[in-house]
């Protein structure tokens, strides 16, 4: 961005009026009959937790605080999985089955039954390139294979693209904010049948995204 761009856009923040454009990367694993278990660290757990473990658990935020994990348990339309090292969360991510909620891009949409969306992975700094993101994959791959399952992360986060690459997901498109104050315009590309699609949008639907 130029140093003009880059100004304008810091008068324009401070008048409230944020100017950006986020772009996503979205993946998609297709059903499938069976996958195999992953294998994880000697002493580590895996395993879907409820909210009222969180605590105990050292639920070390993130994404979401405290009060949002429990809130989004108890509302019981999303699930986190999380790894156990030490009696303690090193790693959670969650199974959105109802609603994909895209914060980054400020968005929420619909799930079409039989789909979910898997998001806000965080591995705590400690535990990571230890495999544990992708063993919360295989885990989910392994235990609910027959879901279409989507994801997304933003285009720099190489060791996302590394994992979903290298475990059978395939890119399935892009999705793009251009946001001026309350002004917010999207861009879908998905490629279909071999072809690319591209569309704007004030806000994309299931069928634009999910099929
Ligand atoms: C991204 C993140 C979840 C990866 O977790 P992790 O447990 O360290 O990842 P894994 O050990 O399972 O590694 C997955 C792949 O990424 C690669 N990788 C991990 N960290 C990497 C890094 N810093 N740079 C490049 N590649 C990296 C691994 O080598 C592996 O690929 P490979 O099997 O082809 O070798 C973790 O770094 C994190 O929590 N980051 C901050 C939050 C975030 O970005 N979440 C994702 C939002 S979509």
């Amino acid at each position: 961005m130029s140093r003009f761009l880059r100004t304008s856009a810091w008068y324009l923040e401070r008048l409230g009026l944020s100017i950006y454009r986020r772009q996503l990367v979205f993946y998609f694993r297709p059903p499938a009959a069976q996958a195999p278990a992953p294998t994880i660290l000697p002493g580590a757990e895996i395993r879907f937790v409820r909210s009222e473990e969180l605590e105990k658990l050292g639920y070390p935020g993130g994404w979401l605080s405290l009060p949002e994990a429990r809130q989004w348990l108890e509302r019981g339309d999303s699930d986190c999985l999380a790894v156990i090292r030490g009696g303690k969360i090193a790693a959670y991510m969650w199974a959105e089955r109802k609603v994909a909620r895209i914060d980054y891009l400020h968005l929420e949409v619909p799930l079409p039954a039989g789909h979910v969306y898997y998001s806000k992975v965080l591995v705590m700094p400690e535990h990571r390139k230890l495999g544990l993101a992708r063993a919360m994959h295989q885990y989910l791959a392994h235990s609910e294979p027959h879901l279409a399952a989507h994801a997304a992360c933003v285009t720099e986060n190489l060791p996302m693209h590394r994992l979903f690459i290298g475990s059978g997901w395939q890119p399935s498109g892009r999705l793009d904010i251009y946001k001026l104050g309350p002004l917010k315009i999207y861009r879908v590309e998905r490629a279909r049948e071999g072809r690319r699609h591209r569309a704007f949008c004030s806000r994309p639907r299931s069928e634009d995204l999910f099929l």
